[in-house]
């Protein structure tokens, strides 16, 4: 069953991105595969026309940088390519004390997190509204609803993406358009070496206990996305970790997470 027209993943040159274009290639007509490393995206797009008979376009794109969003909104326009599923999933990690990070680092994640996801959103909406379909799903993060030493500029972000998805969605329910937040625990991916100050820097090992598969945060993401619902937190563990935090008082949380459960090892 085709019921995608045209599905945008930005960040799908690996990770979840990656396994977002593989479980929906078989419900899409036409993918378009965003990231910079655009051999990657070339290479999946290859096994997916070969796999699903999907129709797919890449497009390299540093989504930190404002002109390239531009850029890529007027070449799906040019295309006629009008995305009626929108995956904001590009984006990054930085592990570390926040005195010590690489501003250019911190501002690019804050572009990217928060910034490009938002103005694609933007960009892409008023086509969406004025065919009074659509689905966006924006990938937040159990960080979300965390203060995180060793990991604040991210959780802060993550912060922003979780709460503009809840009032975007309000205010685009009339639209008949959905807006689901996807909030993973930790899952292994490249996020991990990205995030890391040092090559090989490595946290707490009894995080490892609450990792959830890539397969499993995106099948979960993508049965929400079917059901309409507002947010996800994939895994039973995850999911039951968010409802704890949740009914935690601040000053709870402020204790354990006076532990520093981020600080590299
Ligand atoms: N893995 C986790 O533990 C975890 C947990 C919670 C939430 N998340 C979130 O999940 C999302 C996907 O991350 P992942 O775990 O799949 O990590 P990943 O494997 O590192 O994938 C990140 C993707 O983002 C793309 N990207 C990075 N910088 C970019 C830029 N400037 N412009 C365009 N694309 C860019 C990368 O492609 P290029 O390098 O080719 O550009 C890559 O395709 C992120 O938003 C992350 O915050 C991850």
């Amino acid at each position: 069953m085709k019921d995608i027209a045209c599905l945008l993943i930005t960040g799908a040159s690996s990770g979840l991105g990656e396994e977002f274009a593989r479980q929906l290639a078989h419900r899409c007509e036409t993918m378009v595969l965003v990231a910079r490393r655009g051999d990657r995206l070339t290479t999946l797009a290859g096994e997916l026309v070969r796999e699903y008979g999907v129709q797919v376009r890449c497009f390299e794109a540093d989504l930190s940088i404002s002109a390239q969003r531009n850029q890529l909104a007027a070449a799906l326009a040019e295309k006629k390519l009008h995305p009626d599923c929108l995956i904001n999933n590009a984006g990054i990690g930085d592990y570390g004390t926040f005195a010590d990070a690489s501003w250019e680092k911190l501002e690019t994640m804050m572009r990217l997190n928060m910034e490009g996801l938002t103005h694609l959103c933007h960009l892409i909406l008023p086509d969406m509204i004025s065919r009074q379909h659509g689905s966006i799903i924006n990938i937040s993060s159990l960080a979300s609803i965390l203060p995180i030493p060793d990991f604040a500029v991210y959780a802060a972000t993550k912060a922003f993406v979780s709460s503009f998805s809840e009032a975007l969605r309000i205010e685009l329910k009339e639209c008949c358009i959905n807006v689901l937040a996807v909030c993973p625990g930790p899952v292994h991916t490249e996020f991990g070496k990205v995030a890391a100050r040092v090559q090989g820097q490595d946290f707490d090992g009894m995080r490892e206990w609450f990792y959830v598969d890539k397969e499993q945060v995106v099948s979960e993401a993508i049965m929400a996305m079917d059901a309409r619902n507002a947010r996800v937190y994939p895994g039973w563990k995850i999911a039951l970790a968010a409802a704890g935090i949740s009914l935690l008082p601040l000053a709870v949380l402020r204790l354990i997470m006076s532990t520093r459960p981020r600080k590299s090892a």
